[in-house]
């Protein structure tokens, strides 16, 4: 049976990463962050001192984890690594900058869209990324591209971290939007088919139900 691919993609701080989980939940998909790929190669690669500029080392480490993501028993998605639970570690700002810097490897980019594409053969999915609707899922007829202004971005960010200045958090951010868009490989743009959602304004609530709004519109079972 066909499987359901829908893409949320946006900067760092859009409200992606929540929209994507919320919605998982409420269709019962699993909810593949990609970034959480990147994050997980970026801290091997650091743990292990490779050089995050040669793909071949850094592609090399990445084929030796074995990826999941499912489903536990309260609908919550997931992510595994080797078989273990990475989350608080995959966070951090160091982690953030090195998994920005692989993604512009190429041969790496290819492997870790495969392993995205292998879940959505098999599984319902809810991708969440930069370029899940412009690249990897290219054919999903369900695609979503959020944005926000930078303040807003930087004090999401900052209430996360709970720490940094806003100042800080907002030329970190900065730097990260401008390697992520201006990149030669698959940058984060919107695919031309993608609904561009503003979420400066909406909270995590909203911003689902506006989704769910445009899926019904587009005749998706939304339960
Ligand atoms: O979404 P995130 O902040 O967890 O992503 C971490 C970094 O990985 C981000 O700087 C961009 C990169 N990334 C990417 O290039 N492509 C993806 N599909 C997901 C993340």
């Amino acid at each position: 049976m066909a499987q359901y691919v829908i893409t949320i993609d946006g900067l760092a701080g859009s409200g992606k990463s929540t929209a994507a989980r919320n919605l998982a939940r409420r269709l019962g998909f699993v909810h593949l962050n990609s970034g959480a790929l990147f994050r997980a190669v970026a801290h091997l690669a650091l743990q292990s001192g490779a050089n995050l500029e040669v793909d071949e080392e850094i592609t090399a480490l990445a084929e030796q984890l074995s990826f999941d993501f499912s489903l536990d028993a309260d609908g919550q998605t997931v992510f595994t690594v080797n078989g273990d639970k990475l989350s608080e570690e995959l966070t951090n700002p160091t982690v953030s900058e090195a998994a920005s810097k692989i993604a512009t490897l190429k041969k790496l980019r290819q492997v870790l869209s495969g392993i995205q594409r292998n879940f959505g053969k098999s599984k319902n999915i809810v991708a969440e990324g930069r370029d899940a609707g412009s690249v990897v899922f290219k054919h999903s007829a369900y695609k979503f591209y959020l944005t926000a202004d930078l303040a807003e971005r930087a004090r999401r960010r900052q209430h996360e971290l709970g720490q940094a200045s806003t100042q800080a958090v907002m030329h970190d951010l900065a730097a990260r939007d401008s390697r992520d868009t201006s990149r030669a490989i698959d940058p984060a743009l919107p695919a031309p088919d993608a609904i561009l959602i503003d979420t400066t304004a909406l909270g995590p609530v909203e911003v689902v139900e506006r989704v769910c709004e445009l899926l019904k519109k587009k005749g998706f079972p939304v339960p």
